[in-house]
């Protein structure tokens, strides 16, 4: 999607459809008040009719309208501004791009004052967001469609530099999400690792600034991976891990920070089987690593002057002959041994593994992002992802950074009395600790790897998926947050 500067007249302005905020406030003249004279009658009467509230999300679309030289009138209801969040916000105007794309238009004109009051950049991003988020649609399995012949192609805004520059940012982070999106619903027969690496090679290709470093399965058991390549034994499909580097501080010894995804591309659980129902949702299992692809893309894509190192461990979890059985030892990277108890938690063996390797970077701080635990979404359900850390500090900035930006975390404990959940009678470690706080000792068994540099882990078995009805789908969460971690 373009974005252009319009500086004609809302009522004047000659395109296919102009888009309008309302807020909801306690009289029709205070929503109206900062609209111009023409528009502002209009929308009287559409607001006295009763025809449109101005609740938050509401979208109403208007044909010829009086008064305007456009095409087509587009309404969004704003709710009532002392309850507008950031999270609101994005629902807003995620109803609105859902609409446009609809419609057979190929350009809108958004009129910013109005559906961003106070103009603050943080918000038009989050505009230009949800304008990308909603243009993603999944049919790279289904049979091919007619090509749309009227698709939003142009958005514009008034000839503000500043607003149409924070307008395409957040077009290109919504562009991020949907890399994201795109490869978690991918079926696990064509997501494979090896097809995680190729996205990785094929990104750095779209962006040359983007290093890509692939290692096989000798590669990794030559330095001594053999945790990650304990996940892997079961399946005939070779892991990866695979490295993507943005080095762009002009400070050459600035420290990067790193990203370390979950790549898990199908997850039976192994020899300790799931249960049939819903097993399908285990190609998401692979969404932290979409995420790490879906972050890489939108740094390069924002040329930020720093150093980002994304890596992502890809296996498949599978049952056979060859696979690993409870009670087997294995010897990680690190050199620490893990008794696996039960090889369905199998996101820890290959997060352990990538974990230490990043060492190597002399990380300025480490964020891994999993779909690591369903006792994740049993405590938060599915709007918080679950943040853990060693790092008070780091805790704070990504909590904080998550309400901001409308994708949130929650905080739960990393405390010594639950690592002892994890002793094993035959092995430094256990991989499992119990049925209790399932979360936490996972997210304590991943500290066990980290003592190296400042870490949080990023549980995200609750957003990074929708799970019923036509929204099933991959989220693109927590793109938004990481990405505005990245900026700091
Ligand atoms: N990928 C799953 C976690 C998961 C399950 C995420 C359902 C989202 C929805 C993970 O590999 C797993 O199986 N974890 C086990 C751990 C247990 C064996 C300690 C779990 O959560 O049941
Ligand atoms: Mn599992
Ligand atoms: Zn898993």
């Amino acid at each position: 999607m373009d974005v252009q500067r319009a500086s004609t007249s809302l009522t004047q302005l000659q395109t296919d459809c102009v888009v309008v905020g309302i807020p909801e406030a306690e009289s029709v003249e205070a929503s109206v008040a900062e609209l111009e004279h023409g528009l502002a009658s209009l929308v009287q009467d559409l607001m006295d009719s009763g025809d449109f509230k101005a609740k938050a999300g509401q979208v109403l679309v208007v044909q010829r309208p009086m008064g305007l030289v456009a095409k087509r009138l587009v309404l969004v209801g704003l709710g009532r501004s002392d309850k507008r969040t950031a999270w609101s916000e994005r629902e807003c105007f995620t109803a609105l791009g859902q609409t446009l794309h609809q419609l057979p238009i190929k350009s809108a004109h958004l009129d910013i004052s109005s559906l961003v009051p106070g103009q603050t950049t943080a918000s038009i991003e989050r505009l230009g967001y949800a304008l990308a988020y909603t243009s993603y649609h999944y049919d790279t399995t289904k049979p091919r469609k007619e090509p749309k012949t009227h698709q939003l192609g142009t958005v514009s805004t008034g000839d503000d530099a500043i607003v149409a520059d924070a307008l395409s940012q957040g077009l290109m982070i919504g562009e991020g999400a949907n890399l994201t999106r795109e490869l978690g619903n991918l079926p696990g027969n064509t997501c494979t690792p090896r097809y995680l690496a190729s996205q990785a090679e094929h990104l750095s290709a779209r962006y040359p600034k983007l290093e890509v470093e692939i290692l096989d399965e000798d590669a990794m058991a030559e330095i001594g991976m053999h945790c990650l390549l304990s996940v892997s034994r079961g399946s005939d499909e070779p892991a990866r891990f695979i490295i993507i580097k943005h080095m762009q501080d002009p400070d050459p010894t600035a420290k990067p920070k790193v990203l370390v995804g979950k790549g898990v591309t199908f997850d039976t659980g192994g020899i300790s089987l799931k249960p049939g129902s819903a097993m399908d949702e285990m190609k998401f299992d692979m969404c932290g690593a979409a995420t790490v692809m879906g972050c890489m893309q939108v740094v390069s894509a924002l040329a930020l002057p720093k150093n980002i190192i994304g890596v992502i461990g890809a296996v498949e979890n599978m049952p056979s002959g060859r696979a690993i059985k409870p009670g087997d030892v294995v010897t990680t990277l690190s050199g620490q041994t893990v008794e696996i108890l039960n090889t369905d938690a199998e996101g820890r063996l290959v997060l352990c593994d990538a974990l230490t390797y990043v060492e190597r970077f002399d990380p300025e701080a480490v964020v891994d992002i999993a779909t690591l635990t369903g006792a994740c979404l049993v405590a938060l359900g599915k709007h918080n992802t679950g943040l853990l850390s060693t790092d008070d500090a780091l805790a704070e900035t990504l909590l904080t950074l998550g309400r901001e930006v409308g994708d949130p975390c929650w905080r739960l404990p990393i405390e010594e009395p639950y690592q002892k959940l994890l002793d094993s009678n035959f092995a430094d470690i256990a991989n499992i600790g119990g049925r209790d706080a399932g979360t936490i000792t996972a997210a304590c068994f991943l500290s066990r790897f980290t003592d190296a540099y400042r870490w949080a882990h990023l549980d995200i078995a609750g957003t990074a998926w929708f799970s019923s009805g036509k929204a099933k789908g991959a989220s693109g969460r927590p793109v938004p947050l990481l990405v505005e971690w990245l900026r700091q």
